[in-house]
């Protein structure tokens, strides 16, 4: 029995967590969740975020299905997601945006996957305060990090039987830092000749993935643009409810929805649970089940089609319990 450690999140994180639950368990793999409460009650409750417990449990299953968690705002906390990236050095933060049937958007077609670098740049946290008005922060960029996360997207490219790699970056201005990642980006193109691979300034990808979403195909880039970059592309295909992430090291792997906590939402069943389900897909293809997270995506995309039960941010009035009940039906009948 696989045994998989559950956060299940605070914010929206718990609700949407139960029904991904409800429908992994319909499945009947040999595959167990432990879950823990984490985040801003269980800090209130003892004293720390993430309770050693969850950590144990993390380091015995290697794998973490994970509900968004609230940053409490405040001296002293780091987020715990940045944590857990750190802890574990997942250094791939894996980002597929692909357009949903029957969501209606002004975009058509998209299907790209943004891979973030997870672990440095300006997230490394490290700010100087120099006089009261002046403040320094420290941007950070390897070759190791540079050159493990750029071969990831080239691998993902060729496994995947994508076309291109594109490298996201502002070597014009920062010629160093993102001039190195630039550089280990052309080298490590020369390992894949059967990938394209290009390049593209960041500000001028953020227009032509507006103008033209469906050319883009694999995208790989610095923490900074990864994070602004992945939200934008979750608007063109229908916003943070529907975009999954897998965060890979070479010992963990966490999955989670992009989304966060969602507190003007949290508590009233109206969550979309879409893209921690896909998250939850994402880790079932990582564990070797591809058919059933292949068998959960066509469930999820029926109901899409069908229409009918829709949650709010769909442009529907269900529930997150009647969406889920939706989608359970849908594989009953599959
Ligand atoms: P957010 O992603 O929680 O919410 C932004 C907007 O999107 C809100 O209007 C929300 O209602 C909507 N939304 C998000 N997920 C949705 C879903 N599944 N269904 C329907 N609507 C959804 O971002 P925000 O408000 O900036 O952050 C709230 C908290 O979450 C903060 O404490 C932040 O630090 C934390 N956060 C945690 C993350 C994680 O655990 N991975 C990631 C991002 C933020
Ligand atoms: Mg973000």
């Amino acid at each position: 029995m696989k045994k998989v450690t559950l956060f299940k999140g605070d914010g929206i994180g718990p609700e949407i967590c139960d029904q991904v639950v409800r429908i992994i368990n319909t499945l009947n793999l040999p595959l167990e969740f432990e879950p823990f409460e984490v985040g801003a009650a269980e800090y209130e409750r003892h004293g720390a975020l993430i309770p050693a417990a969850a950590f144990e449990s993390i380091e015995r299953n290697k794998v973490i299905l994970k509900a968004p968690i609230t940053t409490p705002i405040g001296k002293g906390f780091r987020s715990c997601n940045v944590q857990l990236r750190e802890k574990y050095d997942l250094y791939a933060n894996i980002r597929p945006a692909k357009s949903l049937p029957n969501v209606k958007t002004p975009f058509a077609n998209v299907d790209m996957v943004i891979f973030r670098e997870n672990t440095e740049d300006l997230y490394v946290g490290v700010e100087k305060q120099i006089d009261e008005n002046t403040v320094h922060a420290t941007k950070i960029i390897t070759r190791r990090c540079s050159e493990r996360i750029i071969r990831s997207a080239f691998e993902y490219a060729k496994e995947h039987h994508r076309q291109r790699v594109s490298c996201v970056h502002k070597a014009n201005i920062l010629k160093l830092s993102d001039g190195l990642f630039l550089k280990v980006f052309n080298e490590i193109k020369e390992e894949f000749p059967d990938v394209e691979a290009n390049s593209y300034i960041v500000d001028n990808v953020c227009m032509q993935m507006v103008m033209h979403p469906e050319k883009f195909d694999v995208l790989v880039m610095p923490n900074l643009y990864g994070d602004i970059t992945s939200d934008l592309a979750s608007g063109l295909i229908g916003g943070l409810g529907l975009l999954p992430s897998a965060n890979l090291g070479d010992e963990y792997a966490m999955f989670e929805a992009v989304h966060g906590s969602a507190p003007d939402i949290a508590g009233k069943n109206l969550a979309n649970p879409t893209a921690l389900l896909l998250s939850a897909c994402m880790m079932l293809d990582y564990l070797g089940y591809h058919d059933e997270g292949e068998k959960v995506r066509a469930a999820i995309n029926r109901v899409l089609i069908q229409g009918d039960v829709l949650t709010q941010d769909l442009g529907g009035s269900a529930s997150t319990s009647e969406f889920t009940d939706a989608i359970l039906q849908a594989l009953q009948n599959a």
